[in-house]
């Protein structure tokens, strides 16, 4: 019988997936550049369920049933567009091509429009959960026409995760709309990253406590609000002894924090896009700043090494779990704020709700919170704000005193929590009556001439600022 399905690209994330369909009962075709890797996946996991090797695309292309479809999981990039290349001459009208791997989004919407006009599919994915849930069930964000969904939705929602057997998997829109979803969601879990980090930070530099202290700190805080995989696997890194030296691990692994590209990519389209995402931003510029280690050498050797002194006191724990909740709460109304402007600007209609729904189960920052995010959502699709919701908003104003504690220890200590300050900020400006952007203004118009408007009427002005001072209808 013909292959259901195929995937070619057979590195974890590849086989894995593979693995995950055959275990569906789906009869899949598989295939790897270089064919060892296909012998192995089908020794090691045949048992497993139905699997079809492959030696060649021909060979891949010739097992599956018509309409193909076939889901690539290679580097993002060129070694993507080079199996579209070769894959592409294989096909016939009405096949699918279906790319898993992170792509940028630009590139999704670039392919998607080349493949349709040689009357083919394209569906631009996204894939979360890292190997494991790649094999046990991801959370999948797929993009493509809603013509594709409705051949492709049905197998990737029975391999997706399910949370109270809804399936972590929605046509999330057209073109790119699902690697843009994507990128979004890994540039929270940057930012979900960098305020986990700085709240161990601040509990070890400031509280005196030790990693496997803090383990169980987090062990605690993942029965509460803040339940999510991240916290959880925040215990499980704190809390594990390097065998070596008999230290925690966390103090052995070097402090450079490396980055593929998705969380940056994040940024960018956020500056393009013209919305903050600062708490993205600050994780981001953290890590770049962790991995420019001759620069923190340099700097340290001539300054000194800041020092200091632990200053725990009884509320620290709690105001940090506070600040930790505030700020995660800003960074995903920030992320949610890009998914918002980028389907307005590219016509892709998102349903918000449905993006906190699939990111509740399968997904790196999958948490309990997201089922209040798809809550404010389904309430109203149009919030302004994440943070204007009745449940957030009485969680942040909750928070708020034990945040500003927070940010005020962490700065008197000397402890860099970019994240904490940031989203405070950010907070803070979204509630100011009046911003500074006043005076920015007056500046722009003094030295350039660009002109400002005004509160009480209608208008663009100029002041005549080297000449007799007056103002002018611009
Ligand atoms: C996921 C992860 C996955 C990958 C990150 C790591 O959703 O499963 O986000 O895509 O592990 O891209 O990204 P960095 O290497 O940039 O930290």
């Amino acid at each position: 019988a013909p292959a259901r399905i195929a995937v070619t690209g057979l590195a974890v994330m590849g086989s894995n997936l593979a693995r995950n369909l055959a275990r569906h009962g789906f009869r899949v075709a598989v295939h790897n550049r270089s064919s060892a890797r296909t012998r192995a996946l089908v020794e090691e996991h045949g048992h497993e369920g139905d699997f079809v090797p492959a030696e060649t695309l021909e060979e891949l292309v010739a097992s599956l049933q018509t309409p193909r479809q076939i889901i690539i999981m290679v580097k993002a990039g060129a070694p993507t567009d080079a199996v579209i290349d070769d894959l592409v001459p294989l096909l016939e009208a009405g096949d699918m091509v279906i790319d898993g791997g992170n792509a940028h989004y630009a590139d999704t919407r670039r392919r998607e429009a080349a493949l349709r006009e040689a009357g083919l599919h394209f569906v631009g994915t996204g894939i979360s959960g890292g190997e494991e849930g790649a094999l046990n069930g991801p959370s999948i964000m797929p993009g493509g026409s809603a013509e594709s969904y409705a051949h492709l939705g049905p197998v990737l929602e029975a391999i997706s995760a399910k949370v109270d057997g809804v399936p972590c998997c929605v046509h999330v829109g057209p073109d790119g709309a699902g690697h843009f979803v994507k990128m979004v969601h890994n540039g929270i879990e940057y930012a979900d990253m960098q305020l986990i980090a700085e709240a161990y930070d601040l509990l070890h530099r400031v509280g005196g406590q030790t990693p496997a202290q803090i383990a169980e700190v987090f062990r605690g805080w993942n029965s509460g609000d803040l339940e999510s995989y991240l916290v959880e696997i925040t215990a499980e890194v704190l809390g594990h002894t390097d065998p070596e030296t008999g230290a925690a691990l966390v103090d052995v692994i070097a402090d450079e924090a490396e980055q593929k590209g998705t969380g940056r990519w994040t940024v960018q389209e956020a500056l393009e896009l013209g919305v903050p995402v600062t708490g993205i931003a600050e994780a981001v510029f953290a890590r770049s700043l962790s991995g420019r280690v001759d620069q923190r050498t340099a700097v340290r050797a001539a300054l000194g090494a800041s020092e200091v002194t632990p200053a725990p006191d009884d509320s620290l724990v709690e105001d940090v779990r506070q600040a930790l909740y505030a700020s995660k709460v800003v960074a995903y109304a920030q992320g949610f704020d890009q998914m918002r402007a980028a389907g307005a600007e590219y016509g892709w209609d998102l349903d918000l709700g449905a993006m906190a729904t699939i990111w509740r189960g399968g997904c790196i920052i999958r948490a309990r919170f997201l089922d209040r995010i798809r809550e404010a959502y389904d309430k109203d699709g149009d919030l302004a704000s994440l943070l204007v919701d009745d449940y957030f908003r009485d969680a942040v104003a909750n928070a708020e005193a034990a945040w500003r504690r927070v940010v005020v220890k962490a700065v008197a200590a000397g402890v860099p929590a970019p994240g904490f300050v940031s989203a405070l900020a950010y907070y803070d400006g979204l509630r100011s009556e009046r911003l500074p952007a006043s005076l920015i203004q007056g500046l722009r118009d003094f030295f350039g001439a660009h002109t400002y408007r005004r509160t009480d009427r209608p208008g663009s002005f100029h002041t005549r600022w080297s000449g007799d001072r007056s103002q002018v209808d611009a």
